[in-house]
């Protein structure tokens, strides 16, 4: 693996990557390029492992084809008599970090997307301290964290998805990162407290019985897994330790739904939560969140983007909800008092989710 990085750099690999914002990976973005690095050493490495895309082996020199041998070694790529091919997967820079990643699609299971790096940039890990990053995926901030932390363990239930973080482990050598495969606490050998525990969990409020992509199904109220992870988080967190979790929920325009039930968790554990509101979005058909969320439901096949739409108005009704909000939220063990902080300014627009 060295090998192959320490040439992708050379060849410009890397910097390419880099001139791509991370904050919203986009596979038409990427391919915009495509003409400008076209026939090049370069542009070979960006066909075959960021824009997914077929090339012919003898487009490559013999050392070149040396060097794509552990990822298909670990079928990240596959090749036959002629061309040699990505199995879906990207490999992208990150904050100077590779990760491998599943190419951006509607449905991906070995995620990597804007609320990744929502939470990424938003990490305070402790020095000499140790992080458990639950729900790690592909291990983007788990990388992050292992080069300030003293240890890092990562917890992800989706066996592939470690097996790319345990790729992505060895792309930036890193030897301080445990990577565990199971739900939750649950996989944690021992109930060793942690210094900081980050999550960014499947984090989209979506009808509990309308099919939605695993990784961002968050339940009725956004927070299906988030509540799970609270439950641990007093047992878990050391006395002086932080967590960081980001979130979007739904709300009357007024007050999220999750208010109560988080009022009621930090007071009943003593723990102290400070509630960033970033953003807040329109959930109605014709508005973006709305659509968005149809759309990826309708991306599985299971059910039409008409009847969708039709059951998430519905639910919507229901819930008196007409609003997407995200959020930040940092914790401590304390005295159970929750602090909110509302960015949200209606009178000027906002982009996305994670910033204001
Ligand atoms: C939104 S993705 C975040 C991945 C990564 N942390 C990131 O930010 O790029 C949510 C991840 O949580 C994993 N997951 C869902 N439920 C889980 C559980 N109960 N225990 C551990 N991981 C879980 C999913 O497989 C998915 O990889």
């Amino acid at each position: 693996m060295k090998n192959l990085t320490r040439y992708l750099n050379s060849i410009g690999y890397a910097e390419l990557c880099s001139a791509f914002f991370p904050g919203t990976p986009r596979l038409t973005t990427w391919q915009a390029a495509r003409p400008l690095v076209y026939g090049s050493r370069l542009g070979n490495f960006y066909r075959l492992l960021l824009i997914n895309e077929p090339v012919e082996l003898v487009a490559f020199t013999a050392e070149e084809r040396d060097l794509l041998v552990p990822l298909l070694d670990r079928n990240i790529l596959q090749r036959d008599r002629q061309t040699v091919r990505s199995c879906g997967f990207s490999l992208f820079m990150v904050l100077g970090n590779w990760l491998l990643f599943e190419t951006p699609t509607p449905n991906p299971t070995v995620y990597y997307g804007d609320d990744s790096f929502g939470l990424l940039t938003r990490l305070r890990p402790r020095a000499e301290g140790r992080t458990l990053d639950l729900c790690s995926g592909p291990g983007v901030q788990s990388i992050y964290c292992a080069a300030k932390a003293a240890r890092v363990v990562s917890v992800e239930i989706n066996p592939l998805s470690a097996a790319v973080a345990e790729i992505n482990r060895q792309l930036n050598g890193l030897e301080n990162w445990d990577i565990l495969v199971g739900d939750l606490y649950a996989a944690l050998p021992s109930n060793e407290p942690f210094d900081h525990i980050i999550c960014n969990p499947p984090l989209l409020p979506f009808p509990d019985e309308l099919p939605y992509p695993f990784v961002g199904h968050g339940g009725n109220d956004g927070w299906a897994v988030t509540w799970r992870v609270l439950e641990g988080l007093p047992r878990y967190l050391k006395p002086d330790g932080v967590a960081q979790i980001i979130g979007t929920t739904l709300s009357d325009g007024v007050e999220p739904v999750i208010m109560a039930r988080l009022t009621a968790w930090a007071k009943a554990n003593q723990m102290d939560c400070h509630l960033t509101i970033l953003s807040q979005h329109p959930m109605a058909p014709g508005y973006e969140y709305f659509d968005g969320l149809a759309f990826s439901s309708a991306a599985m096949n299971i059910s039409p983007l008409d009847e969708i739409k039709e059951r998430l108005t519905q639910f919507l009704v229901d819930n008196h909800a007409t609003a997407l909000i995200s959020n930040s939220l940092y914790i401590q063990h304390g005295t159970g008092k929750v602090t909110t902080l509302d960015l949200f300014d209606s009178t000027r627009a906002h982009a996305g989710l994670w910033y204001v």
